[in-house]
C-alpha cells in the first residue's frame, strides 16, 4: 500500500477516522464494520506476524470507499502507543474516534500465571491504554471534538478470584474513562470518554487465548456475542452514554448486583468462572 496516496486521499475526502487497536478480530472487528459502513476511515492496529490483508477485504467489502491503514505493533511493548501516534502524524492522519480495543485475559491462580504474560497484559490493558488515550486526547481537546471508546470488562465491577490481574486491569480501564469523562464534562469540553463492559462474549479469541474453554460464564444465558457488543457500543456513543454494558438487561443486572455486598458479588463472580465438567 502506498501510504503517502492514501493519506492524501483521506484529507481530501473529508471522512472522519477510527483508529481501532486490536481490530484484527472478535470485537475490534465487528467495531471496524460499523465504522466503516458509518463512513469512517479506519487505521487497524493489531500484533505483527498476522496477516491484515483479510481484515482490510472483510472492512472493504463493507465499504469500498474508505481508506484503510494497517498497521502491525505489539502494543504489551512500552512505547508502542509513541510509535501509533508517531505512524497517525506522519501520514497527517486525524484520529477522531480511538478505540482502545487490544487485549486477553489470563485465568487461573495469580502466582501460578507466566509472570511475564501478566506484565504484558497489564502493560496493554493499562500503559498502552492510557498513553495513546494521552496522545490523542490532547489533540482532541484542542480541536474540542473526539471520542474514545476504551474496552472495559463485567469483571471491572469486582475483585475476580481465577482472573485477579485481569479483572484488576479492566478496573483501572472502567474508573481512569468514567473520571476522564467527568473532568471533560466539567471543564465544558465536548470530548467524550466511554467504558464498555461486556459480559463473557463467545466467538472471539479471547476464550482460547485465556484457556477459559471451559469456564461457565460462556455458556450462561448471560453470555453475549461480537456483533451485539459493537452494534450496542456503536449506539451508546452516539447517545454520549460514559459507560455501557452491552447486550439486552445485562446493565440492569450489573446494577442489581452492585447492591450486594462485595464479598457476595466476589463469589457471584468466582461462580462464573468456575469450569464446568467435562462431557
Ligand atoms: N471475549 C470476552 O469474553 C470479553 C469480555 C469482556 C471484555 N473483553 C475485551 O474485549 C477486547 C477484545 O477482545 P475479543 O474478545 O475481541 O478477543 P480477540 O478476538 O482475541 O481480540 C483481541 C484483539 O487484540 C489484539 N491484541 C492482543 N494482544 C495484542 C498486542 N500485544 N498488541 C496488539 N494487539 C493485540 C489481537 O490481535 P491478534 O489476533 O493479532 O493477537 C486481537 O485483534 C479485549 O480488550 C478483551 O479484554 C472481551
Amino acid at each position: 500500500m502506498d501510504v503517502t496516496k492514501e493519506s492524501e486521499r483521506n484529507m481530501k475526502s473529508g471522512r472522519k477516522t477510527v483508529l481501532i487497536t486490536g481490530g484484527s478480530g472478535g470485537i475490534g472487528m465487528e467495531l471496524g464494520k460499523l465504522f466503516a459502513a458509518a463512513d469512517y476511515q479506519l487505521v487497524v492496529v493489531s500484533m505483527p506476524g498476522e496477516n491484515l490483508e483479510p481484515v482490510r477485504d472483510v472492512l472493504q467489502s463493507v465499504n469500498p470507499f474508505i481508506n484503510i491503514f494497517l498497521l502491525e505493533k505489539d502494543l504489551s511493548r512500552p512505547g508502542a502507543a509513541t510509535e501509533v501516534h508517531d505512524f497517525t502524524r506522519s501520514h497527517d492522519i486525524t484520529v477522531d474516534v480511538l478505540v482502545n480495543c487490544a487485549g486477553f485475559g489470563t485465568y487461573g491462580h495469580v502466582n501460578e500465571i507466566d509472570i511475564e504474560k501478566e506484565l504484558s497484559m497489564l502493560q496493554l490493558h493499562v500503559g498502552t491504554l492510557y498513553h495513546l488515550t494521552r496522545l490523542y486526547l490532547r489533540e482532541m481537546i484542542e480541536r474540542d471534538e473526539g471520542q474514545v471508546i476504551n474496552m472495559s470488562s463485567i469483571s471491572a465491577f469486582q475483585p475476580n478470584p481465577h482472573f485477579a490481574t485481569y479483572g484488576a486491569s479492566k478496573s483501572f480501564v472502567l474508573n481512569f474513562s468514567r473520571a476522564l469523562n467527568y473532568e471533560l464534562r466539567e471543564r465544558g469540553s465536548k470530548v467524550r470518554v466511554m467504558a464498555v463492559c461486556p459480559t463473557a462474549v463467545k466467538g472471539t479469541g479471547f476464550q482460547a487465548a485465556a484457556r477459559m474453554e471451559r469456564a461457565r460464564a460462556f455458556n450462561s444465558w448471560m453470555a453475549t456475542t461480537p456483533a451485539v457488543v459493537a452494534h450496542d457500543t456503536f449506539r451508546a456513543m452516539q447517545r454520549g452514554k460514559d459507560v455501557v454494558i452491552p447486550g439486552k438487561g445485562l446493565g440492569l443486572g450489573q446494577a442489581l448486583v452492585s447492591l450486594l455486598p462485595a464479598s457476595w458479588q466476589m463469589r457471584i463472580a468466582r461462580s462464573q468462572l468456575r469450569e464446568m465438567a467435562q462431557q
